[in-house]
């Protein structure tokens, strides 16, 4: 016998509705990747009867399925009637929900990672930091607003599309910038710098970053943008260290990420996004404030603050001075 609703349910009518709304938008876009339905749309405009020829769909499924895909806003009717993907930028970000293909999987087995890799390294970050940084977009002014005026020599470390370095020399001529980051990510960082033409504010450097050799006190701003989730606790106690050597007397860390509260239960997409990550990534885990606080101290910061970037996505910035 099925059991009747409790009278006070403990779930609200808003978390069902996100619940089923999240589980229905995740299914709907799982199914498209599958079927092939967005490299259809990619290649030109389609009516719900050539979709299900062309995707082994059953035709009466096909119209349904496109109209959620508008209402998603992934698609739009043309002035046929045929369905048009929206943007050709789709299929790029879906580089990054790809990420979730292999969720299920990366919550039972521990990814295998190279013996000799560095720290963090992944090729698959050549396809997903043009998509990550869109995603950080809505957090880019306010970084900016934030970090302008700490100083023109920059250091991005582990830039891979440097949405938040790019913005500070946009916003400043006199700000220059080295980057580094792994080889499969480089070319990426070169192709952003040079969409942007600040070419001549930037010096890109090839190299990990527990390896390269830069000099100590050449910088007024070192950037760990979404970086350091991607390490266990002594290696960002190492990074760290290293960080503030490079950091100039009275210079600035800045640490911008997912970075949930205390207690580990919210922001909402920081804790989802925490989920997918600790599957992928073999030492990653995302850090509250607290974590960065007593690292920071240890390696020599003060002047610890926070700052919410954006509610969404929730990005926050820590910040560091040295003494
Ligand atoms: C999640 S992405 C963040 C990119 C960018 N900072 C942002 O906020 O959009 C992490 C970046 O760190 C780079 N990275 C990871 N480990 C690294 C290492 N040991 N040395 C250099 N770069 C590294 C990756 O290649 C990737 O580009």
């Amino acid at each position: 016998m099925i059991p009747a609703p409790t009278a006070a349910p403990v779930l609200q009518p808003e978390q069902l509705s996100f619940l089923f709304e999240a589980r229905a938008a995740s299914a709907v876009l799982a199914a498209c990747l599958d079927l092939g339905v967005f490299d259809r749309l990619d290649k030109g405009p389609v009516d719900p009867v050539t979709l299900a020829r062309d995707c082994g769909i059953r035709e009466e499924t096909a119209p349904a399925l496109l109209s959620a895909l508008t209402s998603l806003g992934l698609a739009e009717t043309d002035q046929r009637g045929g369905f048009v993907g929206v943007t050709a930028d789709l299929k790029w970000f879906l580089e990054l929900l790809r990420r979730y293909d292999s969720f299920t999987d990366g919550l039972r087995h521990r990814p295998e990672v190279s013996v000799d890799a560095p720290p963090g390294a992944d090729v698959a970050f050549g396809r997903t930091v043009g998509p990550l940084a869109s995603v950080c977009k809505p957090a880019i002014g306010e970084a900016t607003k934030q970090l302008t005026g700490s100083g023109a020599r920059v250091l991005d470390l582990g830039a891979g599309a440097a949405p938040w370095s790019l913005a500070l020399a946009e916003a400043d001529p006199q700000v220059t910038v080295t980057a580094v980051d792994l080889p499969a990510v480089l070319p990426v960082t070169r192709q952003a710098v040079a969409a942007a033409g600040r070419e001549g504010q930037f010096h890109l450097v090839e190299n990990d970053i527990f390896r390269v050799a830069l000099d100590d006190d050449a910088f007024d701003l070192v950037i760990l943008g979404n970086i350091c989730h991607l390490f266990d606790e002594s290696t960002n106690r190492r990074l760290l260290r290293r960080v503030a050597n490079w950091v100039a007397p009275s210079g600035t860390v800045a640490i911008i990420d997912f970075v949930p509260n205390e207690r580990r239960d919210g922001p909402r997409l920081v804790t989802l996004f925490g989920a997918e990550l600790v599957g992928r990534v073999p030492s990653g885990q995302l850090y509250p404030f607290s974590s960065y606080a007593g690292w920071l101290r240890e390696s020599g910061f003060e002047r610890i603050d926070r700052t919410e970037l954006s509610a969404n996505p929730p990005i926050t910035l820590v910040r560091a001075r040295l003494a």
